[in-house]
C-alpha cells in the first residue's frame, strides 16, 4: 500500500513538473478602446497571430474598452506585472518622457504620410527607446489618425471655442493648444467622455473618427469640425521585467508577430478613418464642418504659439526634424 502511494506521489509529482513546465505565458493586452478601431483591431491580430504561430507557448488576452485598466492605471499597472502589453496614446506619456510630447504640436504634421515618415527616420526611431530609464519598452508606433475638434456648437474659427470646456487627454501641450484659443480644457479618461458629452458637463473634445465613432461621442455632439489639426497616434510598449525574462527566440517571435499586427493595424487605420466619417454623416446625427483655407488658417495662427512654449522640453531639433516629414 505504502509502495503504491509513493508510486502514485511520484507520478502526480512528474504530472505537476510537467504541467508547470508546459503553461504557457499570459500576455495580457489592455486597451480603452473599441474592438472596430485600427487599435482594437490590431490586437486581435496580434492574437490571432500568437495563437498561430506560439499556441501552447504563449497565450494572448486582449482586455478592450478600459475593461482591465483606463488610461492612467494602465503603465503603473505593467510596471507592477500586472500587464504585459498596451497600446497608450503618445498624449499620455509625459509622466515618463517629455519627448514624445512632439506629437501633440498642433498643425505639425500635414497628414499621416508625414507621420509615418518622421517615426520611420531616425529621430523618430530613437523616441521609440524614450522611456527606457522608466523600466518600459517602446515595441513600435501605431497609427489611428488626424483627430478633429467636435462640439455643441458649430465651430468655424478659434472665437467659436472661447470659454468653452473640452476634454482632453492627459497632455499639457494639448491643454496648452485649449488655452491659446481661449477655451477651458479638462483632463479626463477615455472611459468618461461619453457621459461628459451626454450630461453636458463639457461641450466638446478632439478626436479621431474611430473614437468619435466607435464610443458613440457623434450622438451626443451635434458639430463636427474637419480640422485635423493634430495626431492620435500610439505607443506599443510592454515594460522591461516582462520582455527581458523572455528567452531570445521568444522574444523575436513575439517581435514579429506584433510588427506584423502593427503593420495590419496601420493599414487599416486610413481606411477606418474615412469609413467612420461617412457612416457619421449617413447617421445625421452630427454634422460635419468643412473650413475655407482663411478660417484653417485662424486656428492655425492662434495655436501654433504652443510650439514655443514646449521647445526647449522637446528640443527645437527634433520639432525642425518633425517638420522636415512634411515635405
Ligand atoms: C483618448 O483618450 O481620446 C484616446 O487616447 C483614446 C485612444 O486610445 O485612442
Amino acid at each position: 500500500m505504502r509502495l503504491l502511494t509513493a508510486a502514485v506521489t511520484t507520478i502526480a509529482l512528474a504530472l505537476g513538473a510537467q504541467a508547470a513546465v508546459a503553461a504557457p505565458i499570459e500576455i495580457k493586452f489592455s486597451h480603452v478602446v473599441a474592438e472596430n478601431t485600427p487599435k482594437g483591431q490590431m490586437a486581435l491580430k496580434f492574437k490571432e497571430l500568437v495563437d498561430e504561430r506560439l499556441a501552447g507557448k504563449v497565450e494572448v488576452d486582449v482586455f478592450p474598452s478600459s475593461q482591465l485598466f483606463g488610461d492612467n492605471k494602465v503603465l503603473e499597472a505593467m510596471l507592477l506585472g500586472d500587464v504585459q502589453l498596451a497600446a497608450p496614446s503618445l498624449s499620455k506619456l509625459q509622466k515618463y518622457t517629455k519627448k514624445l510630447q512632439i506629437f501633440d504640436l498642433p498643425f505639425l504634421f500635414k497628414d499621416m504620410a508625414a507621420v509615418e515618415r518622421f517615426q520611420k527616420g531616425a529621430d523618430g526611431q530613437k523616441l521609440l527607446g524614450s522611456l527606457n530609464k522608466k523600466g518600459l519598452v517602446g515595441l513600435g508606433y501605431l497609427h489611428n489618425g488626424m483627430k478633429q475638434l467636435s462640439a455643441s456648437n458649430p465651430l468655424k474659427v478659434p472665437a467659436d471655442a472661447a470659454g468653452r470646456k473640452f476634454r482632453i487627454m492627459t497632455s499639457d501641450v494639448l491643454q496648452a493648444q485649449f488655452e491659446a484659443i481661449d477655451a477651458v480644457p479638462l483632463k479626463k479618461p477615455f472611459s468618461e467622455v461619453f457621459t461628459l458629452l451626454q450630461t453636458q458637463a463639457i461641450d466638446g473634445q478632439e478626436n479621431t473618427w474611430s473614437n468619435i465613432y466607435s464610443k458613440k461621442f457623434f450622438e451626443v455632439q451635434p458639430f463636427i469640425t474637419e480640422s485635423n489639426h493634430g495626431v492620435l497616434d500610439y505607443l506599443v510598449v510592454t515594460s522591461a521585467e516582462f520582455w527581458m525574462s523572455l528567452d531570445k527566440d521568444l522574444q523575436k517571435e513575439l517581435k514579429k508577430a506584433l510588427d506584423d499586427a502593427i503593420t495590419y493595424g496601420n493599414g487599416i487605420a486610413a481606411e477606418k478613418a474615412s469609413q467612420d466619417k461617412q457612416k457619421i454623416i449617413d447617421s445625421k446625427r452630427s454634422k460635419v464642418v468643412n473650413l475655407t483655407d482663411a478660417e484653417r488658417q485662424q486656428w492655425v495662427k492662434a495655436m501654433k504659439p504652443v510650439w514655443t512654449q514646449f521647445e526647449d522640453e522637446i528640443g527645437a531639433d527634433l520639432i525642425k526634424a518633425a517638420e522636415a516629414s512634411n515635405q
